[in-house]
């Protein structure tokens, strides 16, 4: 965090884009997953954004404006649960609540803090497992036409859902009782399991 105050100093960050995160080692019960993967998902998903957008806020704060964008997940917001990438999910739902609390700190001086949330989008994050269970590729997002839809979206609420196929998921999402997503999920996550198991051995 000091590395990261000294290197910014005198730069004028107008916007934080906290992007990074990692969602390995995927679709795993907890007790099978190996402890210091987890532990790096929660030092880049949690730590180290909470540390930069700390070390930021000091100069927005001093100009009196700026922009903090934290990319959460659909696994929090559309599904009522997100089994088998459980560590995964919960780092997120911490991103989307810190955000949510940010926002309230801060807009009085100045400075805007959106959680964003993607569900599927065509980047690295797919891993075979996932792709070769999807159900619905032609709802997946394009990384840019994404991008292009999330750099509209700034500014514009304390969470969003910025495309808009994935709008009307997220809507959908909404009319299935509970208990039918966390059946559905479990039984999708199992299968990427099965496909990630054998590669684990
Ligand atoms: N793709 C999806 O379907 C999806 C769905 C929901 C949410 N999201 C969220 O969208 C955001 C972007 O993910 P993505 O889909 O673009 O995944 P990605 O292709 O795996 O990209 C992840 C990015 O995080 C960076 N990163 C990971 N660990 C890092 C570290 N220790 N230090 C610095 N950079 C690090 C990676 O940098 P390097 O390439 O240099 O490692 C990469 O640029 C993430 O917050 C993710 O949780 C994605």
């Amino acid at each position: 965090m000091r590395r990261i105050k000294e290197d910014i100093e005198g730069l004028d960050v107008g916007l934080l884009v906290n992007n990074a995160a990692v969602n390995r080692p995927g679709a795993l019960y907890v007790h099978e997953a190996d402890g210091d993967r987890l532990a790096r998902m929660v030092l880049v998903n949690v730590m180290a954004l909470t540390e930069v957008t700390a070390a930021v806020l000091p100069g927005m704060l001093e100009r009196g404006r700026g922009a903090i964008v934290n990319v959460g997940s659909g696994s929090t917001v559309a599904v009522p649960s997100f089994p088998l990438y459980t560590v995964y999910s919960a780092t997120k739902r911490y991103v989307q609540h810190l955000t949510r609390c940010l926002n309230v700190e801060y807009k009085q001086k100045g400075i805007d803090v959106q959680c964003q949330v993607p569900f599927y989008v065509h980047t690295g994050m797919l891993s075979p497992a996932i792709k070769a269970t999807m159900r619905f590729p032609a709802f997946v997002a394009t990384a840019d036409a994404y991008a292009r839809d999330a750099a509209r979206w700034i500014g514009h609420g304390t969470l969003c859902v910025p495309d808009a196929s994935q709008q009307l998921q997220w809507f959908l999402a909404g009319l299935v009782p509970d208990a039918v997503h966390d059946w559905y999920r479990l039984r999708q996550h199992l299968k990427h399991r099965a496909i990630l198991r054998p590669k684990l051995m």
